[in-house]
């Protein structure tokens, strides 16, 4: 039996990746190790919290003696690191917890991993989950490959950047075995509504204003999040050690154009009159340093490991809505503390 340590399972991504880690592969232990910040639920993960090869251990990756403990109590032979801070906005008016998380609770997992397999060598593998918004901005052309140079702009990306540099130092100097995927912009159930989708979903719902930031040209490729886990199952499973995959949608969207197929959407499920919801699209003031473009070539994840996503994305994005819509419950408890305000400051009409 392998013992696998996921971190930030009880957010969006993790929660979908241990979900199908922990369903699909009975013989893995899994460790889900989540500080359960803002973004992280637990309700996200409440269908497989019983399962006999699941385990909830709550802890902060900035605590290295945390870290290196756990490592010595479990004897983790895998790690698939999700746990970040992820919100381009939060890393604008909060710089410094991005530092702590994404780049110090990065080395502190690599040290204990570290630890245990220079003490247990074997078949044991360091998976770090990252973000194409490493590789900065793109003009009208072109697609991030693996080899595009690293051009973070934003405290996020540069702080995920910074983490994948470490993976790779980690790999190169201390030969610790290590793999890199770098996704595009993901969508789907149990998204934090801070991100566009599922905010917009909300305030569609509530007939609030959608907040559409500068002329809304700004262009992003969208991947369902379970095609993501998939991908990081290929990834784990049979990804080359010391490699790095793209991961994308092969779906570029202009952020006003999405936003007006999911007022559509919405007018349609809500049985809306045509035209309801997009009345409510406002467009405010720009996002600080605010990246254009981001598309992905997949091409070698694809070829590789035969990879490819499943869903198109108007299908994803109805599937999403009806998600959003079905689990009321769900968005009116993630909406904790200060939410409201902190997105109400946001909106400051153009
Ligand atoms: P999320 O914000 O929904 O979840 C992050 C999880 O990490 C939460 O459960 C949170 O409680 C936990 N966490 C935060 N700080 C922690 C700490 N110090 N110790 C332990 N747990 C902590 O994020 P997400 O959107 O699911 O992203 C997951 C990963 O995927 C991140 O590394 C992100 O950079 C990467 N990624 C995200 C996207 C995307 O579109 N969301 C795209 C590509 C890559
Ligand atoms: P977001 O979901 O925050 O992801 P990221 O910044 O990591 O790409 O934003 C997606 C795009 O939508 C991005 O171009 C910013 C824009 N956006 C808005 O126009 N309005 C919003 O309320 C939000 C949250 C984002």
């Amino acid at each position: 039996m392998k013992t696998i340590l996921i971190t930030g399972g009880a957010g969006f991504i993790g929660s979908h990746v241990v979900r199908l880690f922990v369903n699909k592969y009975p013989d893995y232990k899994i460790v889900n190790l989540d500080k359960l910040t803002y973004a992280g639920n637990l309700e996200n993960i409440r269908d497989i919290e019983s399962k006999s090869n699941y385990e909830f251990v709550k802890g902060d990756i900035v605590d290295s003696a945390f870290v290196s403990d756990l490592f010595k109590k479990y004897g983790f032979q895998g790690v698939i690191h999700l746990a970040a801070e992820s919100h381009v906005d939060r890393s604008i008016s909060n710089p410094t917890e991005f530092i702590y998380t994404n780049i110090i609770g990065t080395v502190n997992l690599l040290n204990a991993a570290r630890a245990e397999w220079t003490e247990k060598p074997g078949d044991n593998l360091f998976y770090h989950i990252s973000t194409d918004e490493v590789y900065g901005s793109l003009g009208e052309e072109g697609l991030f490959t693996e080899e595009s140079p690293y051009d973070p702009r934003s405290p996020y990306s540069a702080s995920k950047a910074s983490s994948d540099h470490l993976v790779r130092a980690w790999y190169h100097t201390f030969k610790l075995p290590v793999v890199i995927s770098n996704c595009s912009n993901n969508y789907g159930p149990n998204q934090f509504p801070e991100k566009l989708i599922p905010l917009a979903i909300n305030n569609i719902k509530n007939m609030k204003a959608v907040p559409v930031y500068g002329k809304g040209e700004n262009i992003r490729d969208w991947l369902f999040v379970e095609d993501h886990a998939k991908a990081i199952d290929e990834i784990f499973h049979r990804g080359k050690t010391g490699e790095t995959y793209n991961i994308g949608g092969i779906n570029e969207w202009k952020n006003i154009d999405l936003i007006q197929l999911l007022c559509k959407i919405m007018d349609d499920k809500l049985s809306r009159s045509a035209g309801t919801s997009a009345s409510l699209i406002t467009y405010v003031k720009d996002r600080a340093g605010h990246d254009l473009r981001y598309a992905i070539d997949s091409s070698k994840l694809q070829a590789d490991l035969n990879w490819a996503p499943s869903l198109q994305f108007e299908e994803g994005l109805a599937k999403t809505v009806e998600w959003y819509l079905r689990n009321e419950v769900w968005m009116n408890n993630v909406m904790t503390g200060d939410y409201e305000k902190y997105y109400d400051k946001q909106y400051v009409k153009r």
